[in-house]
Order: C-alpha cells, then structure tokens, then sequence
C-alpha cells in the first residue's frame, strides 16, 4: 500500500455533543473546496455519525484482494471511513479496548487512502481509549483543533483534552466556539444562548488561537440529518464563511513551506 499523507489533524472535546463531527465533516469538505484531497477517518466507534452527516450512511466499505480497505468515496477528492459504513447501525457496538484499538490501526493503516494532503480523525468526547489509540498510532499527528462550547461545563472538559494532546507529544492547533450565538430571525440580534467568550478565555489560558466562533443555526442541524455538509449547501451565508475561515487557518498554519503545500496532484 502506497500511502503519502501530508498532514494529520484530530478533532476532539472534553465534552459531547458540542459538534465535533460537525467541525470535523465541514472542515473536510471545506479542504476539499480548496482543491486539497482530503481522508475523514471517524473513531467514534459507539456514536459515529460522520457517515449520516456526509450523505453516505447507507455505502458499505469494501476490501480489496490484498485485505485493505477501499474508503468510501464521497467526491473525488473526499474520502472517508466510518464503522457505520461496516456494521448494522441498529445494534450497539460492545467491544473492549483492545477491539477498539485493532478497528483504529486498521482505519489508519489498512485503508487505501493514497495520497491525502489532510486526514481529519473525529474523535469521540473526552480522552479515552480512541483519541489515545488514534494519537499513538498515527504518532506524527500535526496537532487538534478542540471544539468548546462557550459554557464553563464545556471549556473546563475542553482543558482536560488540551492538557491530554499535550501530554501526548501533540500540540493544539486551535480552538473552535461552536454554539456561540444565535441570530434572531426576527430582529438579527444575536442571542448568546450559552453565554459569551468561553472560547476566547480557554485559547488564552492555552496561549492558542480562538480559531473561530460558529453560530447556532437550526438549518445547519437540518442540513446534517440529511447528509448535506453546510459548508457546501449553505453558500453566501455565514456558515460557510466560518467554514472557509477555519479551512484556511488550517492551511496557513500547517504550511511549512510553499512547495509542500500544493495540493496534491
Ligand atoms: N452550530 C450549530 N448549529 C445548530 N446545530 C448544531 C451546530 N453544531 C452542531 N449542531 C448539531 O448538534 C448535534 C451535535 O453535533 P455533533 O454531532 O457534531 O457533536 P459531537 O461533538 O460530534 O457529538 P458526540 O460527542 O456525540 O460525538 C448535531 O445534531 C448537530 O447537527
Ligand atoms: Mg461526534
């Protein structure tokens, strides 16, 4: 297998449901925008919804005669692998750690990727098992973006996985405010559901960027259900602005020299 991967970003947070995957898929589509080819690798083996989000829930992964895995194509220059793309969503998934670990090392290097300038690896919450599995055996990963909520119940969590990526040789590249506010429909104030600039405080005390804030939008969420990322269905709006913002802090940040950086032919 003939793998060349540029570079390797990890989403993660302390806590759930604060939108990781949704970080994750729309900062794949967003790279892949941009001409850049780019692999999702989903290790939320319990609760992975990378698939669903990308419109590809109902594809099956196949091997290959050499027993590596085809990752499932979602345009030509998006990839992804999920173990929603392997088994029977309506079961759980109850597996040990060293099961979770094997499905990992072979998400990572037993599929066909090619060459990728960004693989994107979406995290289940908190600092297990997966995220550990995941760090130690990519071991060159270029950093994680960390997704907060502005709410101090998120950001202390979100701590705990700075402070666990450090401990792990890694470093954060930034940090993402997802739920910041919500736009009234009615009279375009914004409404700060979650309260204000936990983000900002927790890239200060980590001495990182607050790479950007998403807002609260119910047709980003509708969106989603449908498999449709909104960085590319919500055009002209806000949402792909943030989007494109992080895509190119991504960018920018990782670039170690002009040459390298191309995307890859
Ligand atoms: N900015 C937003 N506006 C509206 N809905 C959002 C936003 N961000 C995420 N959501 C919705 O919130 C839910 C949780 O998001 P997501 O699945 O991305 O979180 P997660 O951190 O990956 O969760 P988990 O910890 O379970 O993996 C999803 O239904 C998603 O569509
Ligand atoms: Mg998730």
């Amino acid at each position: 297998m003939n793998n060349h991967i540029k570079h390797k970003i990890m989403v993660l947070s302390g806590k759930g449901g604060v939108g990781k995957s949704t970080v994750s898929v729309n900062l794949a589509t967003a790279l892949a925008e941009e001409g850049f080819k780019v692999g999702l690798i989903d290790i939320d083996i319990h609760g992975p919804n990378v698939a669903k989000m990308l419109g590809i829930g109902d594809k099956k992964l196949e091997a290959t005669p050499k027993e590596t895995i085809l990752p499932i194509k979602v345009f030509p220059n998006l990839s992804a692998v999920s173990i929603a793309n392997l088994v029977d969503l309506s079961q759980p998934v109850i597996w040990r750690g060293p099961l979770k670990q094997k499905m990992i090392e072979q998400f990572v290097k037993d599929v066909e990727w090619g060459d990728l300038d960004y693989l994107i690896v979406d995290s289940p919450p908190g600092t297990g098992d997966e995220p550990l599995s995941a760090l130690q055996i990519i071991g060159d990963m270029d950093g994680a973006i960390i997704v907060t909520t502005p709410q101090g119940v998120s950001t202390m969590d979100a701590m705990r996985s700075a402070v666990f990526v450090q401990k792990l040789n890694s470093q954060v590249l930034g940090i993402v405010e997802n739920m910041s506010y919500f736009v009234c429909p009615n009279c375009g104030q914004r409404v700060y559901l979650f309260g204000e600039g936990g983000g900002e405080s927790l890239a200060k005390e980590l001495d990182t960027d607050l790479i950007t804030r998403i807002p609260q939008n119910p047709e980003l969420m509708r969106l989603s259900e449908d498999g449709k990322p909104a960085s590319l269905y919500m055009r002209g709006t806000e949402m792909e602005a943030v989007f494109k913002e992080l895509a190119g802090y991504v960018i920018k940040k990782l670039k170690n020299e002009k040459e390298e950086d191309k995307p890859n032919e």
